[in-house]
């Protein structure tokens, strides 16, 4: 089974998604260590009531971002990661880093990306009166939000929506879509070509949001 290292900073939410996928007799993959900037993440919480490895490396602790990455590294190969997930992991990672991981390191964002990049994505979606949303997994590049697209869910923005009810629905897509992407990954389905992203093997799996 593929080895998650998830890194998180605070509610957990789609951490739980996993930790709940990789509970299943038949799922490809287990949560080696979870990682968190913030001690008190709820998160954190959430995998110790699983029985998973946690550990915090606190950013302020830190000089600078190359010193603070090379310890989250150290830690994520210490406990034989294969597959670094981040999940609300709200730091950006340096260059150096996202290429020590490339192609092994995947992230969730609240938007159908190439669209709404960064934060408040929901309040944006609703200022600019997109009559869709969603969620993407994808593989993570070094600038913010790119990189190979894997899976996409989408969501339609309702008239009475505002970003909590709007954010709530993306996010009810969110903890389907991030298991189904590291399955896909574990099962060794998917090929990268520059950004684009195939399917190898039975598509049905993949269909419904890919
Ligand atoms: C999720 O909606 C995730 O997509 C988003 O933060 C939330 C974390 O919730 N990630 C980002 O915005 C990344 N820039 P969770 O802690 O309950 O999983």
């Amino acid at each position: 089974v593929l080895k998650l290292g998830c890194l998180i900073s605070g509610r957990g939410s789609n951490l739980q998604a996993l930790i709940d996928a990789c509970a299943a007799p038949d799922f490809p993959a287990e949560i080696a260590l979870v990682l968190s900037n913030k001690a008190d993440a709820e998160g954190l919480e959430r995998a110790k009531a699983a029985g998973i490895a946690t550990s915090v490396v606190n950013h302020k602790e830190y000089a600078d971002r190359d010193s603070f990455d090379a310890e989250l590294d150290r830690r994520l190969r210490a406990a034989g990661v294969e597959l670094v997930c981040l999940a609300g992991f709200m730091r950006l990672l340096t260059d150096g880093f996202v290429e020590g991981w490339r192609d092994r390191m995947i992230n969730i964002h609240p938007s159908l990306l190439p669209a709404l990049k960064g934060l408040k994505t929901h309040e944006r979606a609703l200022e600019a009166g997109a009559r869709f949303t969603g969620c993407t997994v994808h593989y993570v590049r070094p600038e913010m939000d790119e990189g190979p697209i894997i899976a996409q869910a989408v969501v339609p923005v309702l008239d009475e929506d505002d970003a909590a009810s709007l954010g709530a629905r993306v996010l009810a897509e969110e903890h389907k879509l991030y298991p189904l992407a590291v399955r896909l990954i574990a099962e060794k389905r998917l090929s990268i070509t520059g950004n684009r992203i195939t399917v190898t093997g039975d598509k049905n799996l993949a269909t419904p949001l890919i």
